[in-house]
């Protein structure tokens, strides 16, 4: 136990005068009624004599409370109810003394539909009926919607659960089932084996009609059962998610130098949930898309996300779950680090599929382009109350969490990193660790003092941007705050950053081989002929050449030169489009880099090409001139690899080069490229004549052409692609189904589409689909945001639990548009409401919008005359 000795005092915790070190729990859950009875003994320490025990509870009735000392028996005289802090105070009639005591507790709860806490989940089964299986989701703060327990991480006990539930149904928990007892010819009670000392926010039940695959690890020296559960008829799509997980529980075993703890680990996909996925010990639970995937029918970019989403929870078995964080405070180290590992298992297990560089183009992306604005936040930030958890459940946390970490562990080199964590693992397991923590270990490790480096990453705002100059062979380089709004004033333009430059060539007079730059500026002598900063792109930065130097790296990535690598070049593309969005320099310089990219093939570049060219025509589509010139410049830029790549997917064939066909018709087919919409309908209309003949659209293609046809005007092509959505016997057929119906044109069918977005046919988990694609058609974009707001009672309600989906709602809408006259509208919209739990995303979103009208305001002429003079 060491929740103490942290200095924030407004943190939400319980009084530390009595500690549990066991609970006993017997859940008996009702699918029929939505409810549940639950009883609990839970072993104590009294350390000082009270007569009030505090213990976390919400939603749950107590229907009586008593502790047990030396064979005496106390009752409670009263309890109270805090609804802010979920706690309620059991008094007693006289003093508890000090010492070993047992609280029993009977209660129960509802099973709801929040997808939190103890909850229910719905299906329909072969005959059509509606059925429903109940599973829970406790981080952060929802185990005490199950039963009464000390709900913090640092708060360790082990766990014995104990499940009645009706004969036929399966019931899982952290641990293997220790023995089976009939209570009633139609009633069972699974008794689990205790657990290890663990936090609360990681136990985990579920009950239903369940069937498995299963298979076992071959190199751990006591061999771990793996089984992937699903609802019944599902369990073959759960084969991919199977094959891979003994493979990544034996490469963490390895790499972390500590076997994976338990005897078992049970993977289950929950049809509804509110996030990805979610790391219990042992019984790690998955939204459906994020485990199951079809070989045949899964469109292949679902194969890359459970391959991620499968490593990123396993790593959390020993970080974050044998390891645990000591406050909420560290979440973006549980959730950074998983991510970072997990890319590392995805990377071993599929070298050919270019993770890290997907990692470069899409986490990495992501987190620096959110902390380039000022409403971004440290990624170390006090969590006082854990219900603003959710606030920090996003890009700053995992990606650019990830993405230091990465920085750090080339830093140090991934060796000594990885030993540092092994030291860490060691030294802390079963019990809680802080930020700091890591940092000692991987200084014993590295004999160098990783805690300044780190600080000026994790502890203040923001990422730098190296502004580099060259004059008479000599290259300066100066850091700065980068802000999208390219406004920096003196105040937000404090720090200096320890930034591995990564100049390439190496410049001889840069003695430290990370040549990491602690001061404002450097200068050395220019290397002869074209360099690179951020060699590799390993630093959280962006690079801002001066003009002359465009030329010259462009000719080496004509050139095919070494000297600009995968990640290289697609940095290139990220950096240069995000500094012209932000005006440090031009949209036109910008274009003229792309020409250099007339040789590209690689998917991982062509998906950053196609968003940041596509994302021009989106931003500046209310001046059709720069938005025809644009979509003529795409055109003209994917023509090659449309003809090159076709419609068909070979026998056979790499995955890398099927997933690049499908950015590539997306982006022709967004352009307006005429043969690719013309065989888009082509091939729509003989799928649908004919639905025996899917091969005509494979299934990675199958939105792509979808979107297109919808974006074309198509209105029975809408009613078509809902009726496919209706039929779809998969969750990740409706979720393409979903993402394409958004791009429909006519006002009505616009109108259509969001009222599904609410209806019973979409699952509330799944309203984001929707949204993207309504959100991103310019048609839909301002019909959209009225529509949140019309619909906002209703959406702030269902969302009110979730984890980040009402941000989302708010910001999706809002993220491409450049009108200016929204800002105003957004504020005064929310003036009135209780905006607490989506603040940031609401504040990023005006922000976003101010960097949109801004960038139209300024490049509207120039980018008209360079369209021009390009014949475009
Ligand atoms: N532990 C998280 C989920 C979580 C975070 C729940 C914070 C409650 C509070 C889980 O490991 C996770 O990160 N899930 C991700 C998927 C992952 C592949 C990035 C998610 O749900 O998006
Ligand atoms: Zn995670």
């Amino acid at each position: 136990m060491c929740n103490k000795g942290h200095s924030n005092p407004n943190r939400v915790v319980l009084p530390t005068n009595v500690t549990p070190s066991h609970y006993t729990l017997t859940i008996t859950p009702d699918l029929k009624a939505f409810t549940f009875g639950g009883y609990v003994e839970i072993d104590l320490t009294i350390h000082e004599p009270t007569k009030t025990i505090q213990i976390n509870t919400k939603e749950l009735t107590l229907h009586w409370a008593r502790v047990e000392i030396d064979g005496k028996t106390h009752e409670t005289s009263s309890t109270s109810y805090d609804d802010h802090r979920e706690t309620t105070t059991l008094t007693f009639e006289s003093e508890l003394p000090k010492g070993a005591a047992i609280l029993s507790i009977n209660f129960d709860g509802i099973l709801n539909d929040k997808m939190a806490g103890f909850y229910r989940s719905s299906y329909k089964d072969t005959e059509g009926n509606t059925q429903y299986m109940g599973v829970t989701q406790f981080e952060a703060t929802s185990c005490r919607m199950a039963f009464p327990c000390w709900d913090e991480p640092a708060v360790k006990a082990t766990f014995s659960i104990k499940l009645k539930v009706p004969t036929g149904l399966v019931a899982l928990s952290n641990m293997p089932v220790e023995s089976i007892t009939a209570v009633e010819p139609e009633e069972m009670t699974y008794h689990f084996e205790k657990t290890p000392i663990m936090s609360t926010y990681l136990v985990a039940w579920a009950v239903g009609d369940f069937e498995y695959v299963e298979t076992t690890t071959t190199k751990l020296e006591n061999p771990v059962t793996c089984r992937v559960y699903t609802l019944p008829g599902l369990k073959e799509q759960g084969r991919f998610a199977l094959e891979i997980t003994p493979r990544i529980l034996e490469y963490f075993s390895e790499i972390f130098g500590t076997a994976y703890p338990l005897p078992k680990l049970d993977q289950i996909a929950v049809p509804d949930f509110d996030m990805g996925a979610m790391e219990n010990w042992g019984l790690v639970t998955y939204r459906t898309v994020a485990l199951l995937f079809d070989e045949k029918t899964s469109d292949l970019r679902f194969k890359e996300q459970v391959a991620a989403t499968v490593a990123h929870e396993i790593a959390h078995q020993w970080f974050g779950n044998l390891v645990t964080m000591e406050w909420w405070d560290h979440l973006w180290l549980n959730e950074g680090f998983a991510t970072w590992v997990g890319t590392l298992a995805v990377d071993h297990l599929f070298p050919n599929w270019d993770t890290w560089s997907t990692f470069v183009t899409l986490d990495m992306q992501r987190g620096i382009a959110l902390d380039s604005l000022r409403s971004s936040h440290p990624i170390e930030v006090p969590v006082a109350d854990p219900h603003d958890i959710h606030q920090i459940f996003d890009a700053i946390s995992y990606s650019k969490g990830a993405s230091v970490i990465r920085m750090l562990s080339n830093w140090l080199t991934v060796d000594v990193f990885l030993a540092g964590i092994r030291r860490y693992l060691k030294k802390h397991a079963y019990e809680n660790a802080t930020t700091d923590d890591l940092w000692n270990a991987l200084s014993e490790e590295s004999k160098i003092d990783v805690r300044e480096f780190m600080n000026t990453w994790t502890r203040v705002i923001g990422v730098p941007i190296l502004n580099v100059t060259e004059a008479d062979g000599i290259v300066t380089v100066e850091q700065h705050r980068y802000l999208s709004t390219n406004d920096v004033k003196a105040e937000d333009d404090e720090t200096i950053w320890w930034v591995p430059m990564g100049v390439s060539p190496k410049p001889a007079s840069i003695a430290d081989p990370n040549q990491t730059l602690k001061t404002r500026s450097l200068t050395f002598d220019a290397p002869h002929g074209a360099y690179l900063f951020n060699k590799d792109y390993s630093g959280v930065f962006r690079t801002n050449y001066p003009a002359s130097a465009i030329p010259r790296i462009g000719q080496a990535i004509l050139d095919g030169s070494d000297l600009v690598g995968l990640n290289d070049r697609a940095g290139l593309v990220a950096d240069i489009s995000s500094l012209a969005k932000s005006g440090h320099t031009s949209t036109s310089i910008f274009l003229d880099l792309v020409q250099y990219y007339k040789n590209e093939e690689t998917y991982v570049v062509w998906e950053l090409l196609s968003q940041r060219v596509g994302e021009i025509s989106s931003v500046f589509t209310e001046n059709s001139r720069i938005n025809q010139g644009i979509k003529h410049f795409q055109r003209n830029l994917v023509d090659r690899m449309v003809q090159k790549l076709g419609w068909e997917f070979p026998e056979g064939e790499d995955y890398l080069t099927g997933r690049l066909r499908n950015v590539i018709l997306r982006a022709a087919g967004r352009a307006g490229h005429e043969a690719t919409v013309a065989e888009a309908k082509r091939r729509f209309a003989l799928f649908i004549s004919d639905p025996n003949q899917d091969s005509i659209l494979h299934p990675s293609i199958r939105q792509t052409a979808f979107e297109i046809v919808l974006s074309q005007g198509g209105e029975d092509e809408f009613r078509q692609v809902l009726k496919y959505f209706h039929n779809a016997p998969k969750q990740d057929q409706q979720v393409i189904a979903l993402l394409a119906l958004g791009f429909v044109q006519q006002p009505e069918l616009i109108a259509e589409a969001q009222a599904l977005a609410l209806s019973e046919s979409v699952r509330s988990q799944d309203i984001t689909y929707l949204l993207a694609g309504l959100a991103t058609n310019p048609t839909s974009r301002r019909a959209t945001w009225d529509w949140v707001k019309n619909n906002w009672s209703v959406l702030s309600q269902r969302y009110s639990t979730s984890m980040g989906l009402l941000g989302h709602c708010v910001k999706m809408p809002l993220t491409l548009s450049s009108d200016v006259a929204l800002i105003k509208e957004v504020k005064e919209f929310f003036a009135d409401k209780d905006t607490k739990d989506f603040q940031r995303a609401l504040d990023q979103a005006i922000e976003g919008l101010e960097v949109n009208s801004a960038w139209v305001a300024r490049e509207q002429e120039a980018l008209s005359e360079w369209l021009s003079a390009n014949k475009y």
